[in-house]
């Protein structure tokens, strides 16, 4: 009896994995297996269509030359060279070891500003020798590669490193070279208003030029600092508009920003120094949580 039962619930899962009379497979016919692969085929092949379908339009709608989403980038910093922990400077004047580094931070910044570098035509242009208005060169739509203005080491006179290779660390009248960050079609709006401003900067001021002003960080520093020298296009202590706004990197490859050139020319000595520089435009911004943005402050110690 018992091998009865067994023979016959062998034959039940038998019968429903292979269903000779009815042709079914797990008890299903062909057909009926057909339609439901075919079903499940379809269904996932739309849904990977949607999937593939909605990240191209998001794909399309982002353009590889000109940012889409700008309004949270931050208004531009300030960089400086050379580059030290802290923006903290500290050297021996007798000693080159301790400035060697700084120097070697400026060299390798301003190689790209060298003349030699920026004698093609095709990437390079001469733009002004004086400041002047933004230079538009056309939508940022259109993929054409623009050329840049050029801008050479020379105009940074004593810091150009060309006559004094030591940028003036050597004889104790440290430079700083400033640049303002790069970010793609940004315009930087001279100040209008100059009520604001530090006395030097409404004297020298010109309405196509960023001017950037340096002062000691607090009343004890200003006695210590006694002479600062600007130099920068047209000997101006400022960023000229003409080369601005920018393209960015595939549309304007060989671009160089405007440089600023920040000599402390009879510091004291033997004491730390704290300047404060800033960039002063409109639409330069200043911010308690970021050091470097529209300005920067260093601290200078040279030893004797
Ligand atoms: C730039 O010019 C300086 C001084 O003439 C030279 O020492 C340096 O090697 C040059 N750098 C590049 C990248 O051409
Ligand atoms: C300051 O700005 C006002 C208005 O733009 C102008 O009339 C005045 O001459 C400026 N002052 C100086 C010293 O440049
Ligand atoms: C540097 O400052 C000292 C002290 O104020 C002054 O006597 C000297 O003339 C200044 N030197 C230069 C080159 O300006």
């Amino acid at each position: 009896m018992a091998r009865d039962k067994s023979k016959a619930n062998d034959g039940g899962w038998k019968k429903f994995l292979w269903n000779s009379e009815k042709k079914e497979f797990l008890g299903r016919t062909g057909g009926s297996w057909f339609k439901i692969l075919l079903f499940y085929t379809i269904f996932y092949g739309c849904l990977a269509g949607i999937f593939i379908g909605t990240i191209q339009v998001l794909l399309l709608t982002i353009s590889e030359y000109e940012p889409t989403y700008q309004d949270r980038v931050a208004p531009p910093g300030l960089t400086l060279f050379p580059k030290a922990i802290k923006a903290e400077f500290s050297y021996t004047l007798d000693d080159p070891t301790s400035y060697e580094g700084y120097v070697k931070s400026i060299d390798a910044f301003l190689g790209a500003y060298n003349t030699s570098g920026q004698r093609d035509p095709a990437k390079f242009e001469e733009c002004s020798k004086v400041p002047g208005d933004y230079y538009d060169r056309g939508t940022l739509k259109t993929h054409e590669i623009r050329k840049s203005c050029s801008f050479y080491r020379e105009w940074l006179g004593d810091c150009s490193g060309l006559r004094d290779p030591t940028y003036g660390f050597k004889e104790g009248k440290p430079c700083l070279i400033v640049k303002l960050n790069r970010i793609v079609g940004f315009k930087p709006k001279p100040p209008t208003d100059n009520s604001s401003l530090p006395d030097d900067i409404v004297s020298s001021y010109n309405k196509f030029v960023i001017p950037v002003h340096c002062q000691g960080k607090k009343e004890e520093d200003i006695p210590k600092i006694k002479s600062i020298s600007y130099y920068g296009m047209d000997g101006r202590a400022g960023f000229p508009l003409n080369y601005y706004p920018y393209y960015g990197k595939l549309l304007q490859p060989n671009y160089l920003q405007p440089l600023i050139a920040i000599q402390f020319t009879n510091i004291t000595m033997n004491t730390e120094v704290r300047i404060e520089c800033k960039a002063y435009g409109d639409n330069i911004q200043y911010s308690d949580k970021d050091r470097f943005r529209g300005r920067f402050d260093v601290k200078l110690e040279i030893k004797s």
